[in-house]
């Protein structure tokens, strides 16, 4: 029998700075708008795929559960045919994945989810690391999940739908606070909010018409390790975003009351003259940037607000990482 072909890669959440809402392809997900990134060293998945001969149909299990396998199954046969194309032949796969994430629950799961698991296949399947098109099958997951292939500061491109660095992990020592407020997963997913903001919001046009300009003040930030200008554009992206949720019909509101109260105690560090920054993604949780040294002041600060449950503090970290079995 042939050898089942093995690997396990490791991959971390990322955060947008500067947001990814709306698509401009729904068929080949690819985004309306480009988008900026960190990947951060944790929380995240990982995941081990086996391609084996044994098998008649994909298996998934996640943290230990056996789950559904339509979940991986267009991801799966994708990277078989691409590995097709370049004569190997592979049978289905069995994955088991481990996610330090609560899952679907606005925490970007399903990006350190689809980074880990395309990793992971391309490695079993004896793919070239470098070809883009890992990229792109990676997209078909998530559309923000390419962005945690690669490690730092990371800028994913409208156009083709490209990724590339622009700072390393230990480019610059920030810090991500994250603020988790309510566990389980979100009501409605980005993908049908984001149709739903295309098709009603009024505010969606002017959503992408100014945000070439956030992320060229976004890169020119990091480029130049400031951040204020840096938090400042971070805010203004993610109101932008929440606003544009927000004015569509029915209307689209990720945030709790703890949402705003973790917001508001940012604002009263930034009063006291800490560099403080949030942003908040599809879901009710605050992230905070800050630099490393301010991180754990942060932390027991926001700790504190009523209906805060966890704080994980969170530094820059690497791509998606295979390890050798
Ligand atoms: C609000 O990548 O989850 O987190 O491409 O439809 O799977 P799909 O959406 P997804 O959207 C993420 C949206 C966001 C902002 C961001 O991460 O850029």
């Amino acid at each position: 029998m042939q050898q089942p072909h093995r690997a396990i890669a490791q991959a971390g959440i990322n955060v947008a700075l500067i947001k990814y809402w709306g698509k401009r392809d729904a068929e080949l997900n690819l985004p309306a708008v480009s988008s900026l990134s960190l990947t951060l060293d944790a929380p995240g998945t990982r995941t081990e795929v086996i391609f084996d001969s044994a098998l008649s149909h994909h298996q998934f299990q996640l943290n230990g559960v056996e789950a559904d396998a339509g979940r991986v199954q267009p991801i799966l046969d994708a990277v078989r045919q691409h590995a097709g194309s370049h004569g190997i032949p592979l049978p289905h796969a069995r994955v088991n994945s481990e996610n330090t994430v609560p899952t679907a629950a606005g925490l970007a799961s399903s990006a350190s989810g689809f980074a880990a698991l395309v990793a992971a296949a391309w490695a079993a399947a004896g793919l070239d690391p470098e070809d883009p098109h890992k990229a792109e099958l990676t997209r078909i997951g998530s559309g923000s999940a390419p962005r945690s292939l690669l490690g730092g500061f990371v800028v994913l491109d409208k156009v083709e739908g490209q990724i590339r660095q622009i700072a390393t992990p230990e480019a610059w020592p920030l810090r991500m606070v994250l603020c988790l407020t309510e566990k389980g997963p979100k009501k409605i997913s980005s993908r049908v909010g984001m149709e739903s903001s295309a098709r009603t919001s009024p505010y969606f046009a002017s959503w992408v018409s100014s945000h070439e300009a956030d992320m060229q003040a976004a890169e020119a930030a990091i480029n130049a390790r400031d951040l204020d200008t840096l938090g400042e554009m971070m805010e203004h992206s993610t109101l932008k975003m929440h606003a544009c949720m927000m004015a569509g019909r029915p209307p689209l509101i990720y945030w709790r009351s703890a949402t705003l109260a973790a917001m508001e105690q940012v604002h009263q560090l930034r009063e006291q003259g800490v560099s403080a920054w949030y942003t908040m993604d599809a879901g009710p949780h605050v992230k905070v940037l800050c630099a490393a040294e301010d991180a754990e002041h942060i932390a027991s600060t926001l700790k504190a607000v009523p209906g805060v449950s966890e704080v994980l503090v969170a530094a820059p970290g690497p791509g998606a990482q295979v390890e050798t079995c």
